[in-house]
């Protein structure tokens, strides 16, 4: 046996399915902005597993409330009441539009959520019609089948067919065609304020304010995926605050459980007493140790000082990609919101987004794609102004070297 990254690596390929295609490098520990390989190389990481360790690695506070709900207990399910979870939801309902909180383990399942209680709240208002979900163009939502269904890429369906009946699509900032396609069988619209996955396409400005009015008209439902977007990626709370839209459900997870698997669906009243006793669960949602861990996440990330902080090293990362941008000619464009940050390649550039992220790996630094011509960059919330410059640097050298 030996600690190697390469031996592990021929190890991992012979027992794991093929669906992920990781980097060579197996991660062993993280202390805040930085994680380590199992031979003590250093990576700044600007990944965050994938926009999900807000408070970066081994944060001393949420470390100990871990550890202290471990030594409580770990998990109780919900034929009980427990305090973490209920501080968590009571944090959720006092710092969000919603009244009411549903705790599963993960993005899709939060979706999943949503889905079913769109469903549900037409049903027992009589419109049993009103089944219809409407998402957008190049979103992503997970990949059970409801999320799968509602997720508008091809590539992730494709030969898994049959799809849910009742879903559609329509391109995100076409104002016409949502108008259009709105109508007394919709049950929602579910959307991503920003979508990450899908390339960190930010949506017009104005563009969820005509979704809320539609689907307001129309009696449907609004969703916002927040699950990359929530949490102060943005630099606010929630996205949608960005834009003063309010939706009627929300699902959260990623950042939420700074790290442990959690997700939510957040709800207006009227709208989370569709979920009425055994109508949906899951043994695992609300576990105790997810939801200490979310408080504490809550508690650090929600003042105006660290939401600030967030904009502020956002605007450095942005401003400096945009430079690299103009000096190299292979961005055409950086955008994004607070650390939400995605840079699309030049069109006659001769690399993919994966190509810039192996070669700043080679350089000590840990990016991510939002597919084959955008560079994506979700790190922890806790960076600073210097880890931005090293990640820059990086880049910066990795787009000389790929220019040639
Ligand atoms: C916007 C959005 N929705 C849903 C999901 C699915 O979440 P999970 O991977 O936790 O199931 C993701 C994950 O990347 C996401 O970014």
């Amino acid at each position: 046996m030996t600690d190697r990254n390469a031996d592990l690596v021929a190890r991992a390929k012979r027992v794991f399915t093929p669906n992920y295609s990781p980097a060579e490098i197996v991660l062993d520990r993280g202390e805040g902005a930085y994680v380590f390989d199992v031979e003590g190389h250093r990576y700044l990481d600007m990944v965050g597993g994938i926009a999900v360790s807000a408070l970066g690695h081994n944060h001393p506070v949420l470390i100990e409330a871990i550890a202290a709900q471990i030594h409580r207990v770990l998990h109780l399910s919900n034929l009980y009441y427990n305090r973490p979870a209920l501080e968590l939801a009571e944090r959720l309902v006092a710092h969000s539009f919603a009244d009411r909180v549903f705790f599963c383990n993960s993005g899709t399942e939060a979706i999943e959520a949503c889905v079913k209680l769109a469903r549900r709240y037409a049903y027992d208002r009589g419109e049993t019609d009103r089944v219809e979900i409407i998402s957008f163009e190049h979103s992503f939502h997970g990949r059970t089948y409801g999320a799968l269904a509602a997720t508008a890429q091809p590539k992730y369906q494709e030969g898994f067919g049959p799809m849910l009946p009742g879903f559609s699509w329509l391109p995100v900032g076409d104002f016409a065609a949502l108008e259009a396609a709105v109508s007394s069988k919709t049950a929602a619209v579910l959307i991503e304020p920003i979508q990450g996955e899908g390339g960190v396409n930010v949506p017009p400005s104005g563009f969820l304010a005509a979704c809320r009015r539609v689907t307001e008209r129309a009696g449907a439902l609004l969703i916002f995926d927040e699950i990359q977007t929530g949490i102060a990626r943005t630099g606010r709370l929630f996205a949608h605050e960005h834009e003063a839209v309010t939706p009627d459900l929300m699902a959260l997870a990623k950042g939420l459980g700074g790290g442990l698997p959690i997700g939510a669906v957040v709800a207006r009243a009227d709208v989370g007493a569709s979920l009425a006793v055994g109508r949906h669960g899951t043994t695992f949602g609300g576990n105790p140790v997810a939801c200490a861990a979310g408080c504490v996440v809550l508690d650090h990330v929600n003042s105006p000082e660290f939401l600030a902080h967030v904009s502020q090293v956002g605007e450095q990362l942005r401003a400096g990609l945009t430079e690299l941008a103009v000096s190299t000619g292979a961005f055409k464009d950086v955008r994004g919101r607070g650390l939400l940050v995605g840079a699309e390649l030049a069109d006659d550039a001769p690399f993919s987004s994966a190509d810039v992220v192996k070669g700043a790996r080679s350089r000590g630094v840990l990016l991510h794609v939002a597919g084959p011509r955008v560079v994506r960059l979700v790190p922890p919330l806790v960076i600073d102004s210097a880890h931005v410059d090293e990640a820059l640097d990086a880049i910066g050298a990795t787009m000389s070297e790929l220019i040639g």
